[in-house]
């Protein structure tokens, strides 16, 4: 999978910065073409001369050398990259890249690319669990930027363990095979997703709805525009910006999310339905405000459609895919609920932990298929679970 690819290795300064040697060797023992950048720290690590012997090209090391080898510049090497892996990666390289700064050769090539982009993170757990980094690896989550996790174990400072020992390189190496081998595959097919949740109002300031943050649906929408689908994202409200290349549909209440499914589904190859549908609406509501002295405290409530079944009823060949949201006997509820809906693959995945479902940037679920077919999944970003199902998806 990685053999003729150009590969563009950006290598930034801490003491796993001799590991990326090992990365450079599995590289181009699976006949991928390695050109390696280096940060000015990264050189106070490891030796130029040690990547350029292992992958037998020039090693940038800087935006301006004085020799005129610089021809092929970071704009070059922008478009020639087939992927750039940065391993290791700092918090200050993730940091410039998360915020647009571009002050040497590796923060300027990775604004120049539009390559996929793997960043493998290295540094003390500290550092690593600080907020301003976890918030620029969110952000660049958000963009589909790829990261490979650093492992938990001993760190570089005496005594000290955590999160933040760069991934094992043969993690790294096939994680790039993965993400090279989806790209495309999934070319001239229609997928609708659904997202986030309803919101079924009351009155003009009150609804009922729930926690779903819209995460796991847009996960699955840019994972699958990104490997060349030709996407549709049917949403509820959440703050997230719609993942680019897609078709973004917002909606309100389950009513509204129904008229729009149904709007798209006889043209969709795939549905994939990861949205919290409110299953009840309030029977009467108004545009005006209750006033809480006139109120009556009884909201009576009225079943909303079932849009998964409905559209279950009529699948065609249409792949359906839907979520079970479930607090207990996951298996047995994931099961009825793949039967009941005529569903092809159902994600159960048990709201009741609170670092994986609603709101989380993880996940954790087990994948049912319809020849009865049971695959429990590691806890993993709701980003690679994205890229699971439709792993999945794609061989059913
Ligand atoms: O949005 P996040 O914060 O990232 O959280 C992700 C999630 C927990 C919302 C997601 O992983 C998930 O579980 N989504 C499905 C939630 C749900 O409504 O589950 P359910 O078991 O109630 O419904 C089963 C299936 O039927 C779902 O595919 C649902 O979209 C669909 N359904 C449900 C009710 C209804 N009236 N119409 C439907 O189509």
């Amino acid at each position: 999978m990685l053999e003729g690819k150009e590969i563009i290795l950006g290598v930034t300064g801490g003491i796993a910065a001799y590991k990326a040697a090992e990365i450079v060797r599995l590289l181009i023992k699976k006949g991928a073409n390695v050109s390696v950048v280096m940060t000015a720290n990264a050189q106070k690590f490891v030796h130029p001369q040690t990547f350029q012997t292992l992958s037998r090209n020039r090693v940038a090391t800087e935006m301006f050398p004085e020799q005129a080898e610089m021809e092929e510049n970071h704009i070059a090497w922008g478009v020639k990259a087939n992927l750039a892996l940065v391993a290791p990666a700092t918090a200050n390289i993730i940091g410039k890249y998360a915020n647009g700064i571009a002050d040497d050769f590796l923060s300027t090539f990775l604004l120049a690319t539009r390559a996929p982009i793997i960043i493998a993170p290295a540094m003390n757990h500290n550092m690593y669990l600080h907020p301003v980094v976890q918030a620029n690896i969110e952000k660049l989550k958000e963009r589909g930027v790829y990261f490979v996790e650093p492992e938990t174990g001993e760190l570089a400072m005496e005594g000290e363990h955590g999160t933040g020992r760069l991934a094992d390189p043969q993690t790294i190496v096939e994680e790039a095979e993965k993400l090279l081998s989806r790209r495309g595959d999934m070319a001239g097919k229609k997928v609708l997703v659904t997202a986030g949740p309803t919101l079924e109002p009351i009155d003009a300031v009150r609804h009922i709805s729930n926690r779903s943050s819209g995460k796991m649906g847009f996960a699955v929408a840019r994972a699958a525009a990104e490997r060349g689908a030709a996407v549709t994202l049917i949403s509820g409200p959440t703050w997230l910006k719609p993942p680019p290349g897609t078709e973004f549909i917002p909606v309100t209440t389950a009513l509204e999310m129904r008229e729009r499914v149904l709007e798209n589904f006889d043209s969709a190859d795939i549905l994939v339905k990861s949205a919290a549908v409110v299953d009840f609406r309030p029977r009467q509501k108004t545009n005006k405000k209750i006033k809480k002295e006139k109120a009556d405290l009884t909201v009576e409530l009225e079943r909303n459609p079932d849009i998964l079944a409905e559209v279950g009823a009529r699948k065609g060949s249409c792949i359906l895919v839907g979520f079970a949201a479930e607090t207990s006997d996951l298996t047995e509820y994931g099961k009825k609920k793949l039967k009941e809906k005529n569903l092809d693959l159902i994600v159960v995945n048990d709201i009741s932990n609170s670092d994986i479902g609603f709101g989380s940037d993880d996940n954790m679920v087990m994948l049912m298929d319809r020849e009865g077919g049971v695959e429990e999944l590691p806890k993993m970003s709701k980003n690679n679970l994205a890229d699971h199902i439709l792993d999945r998806v794609m061989k059913l």
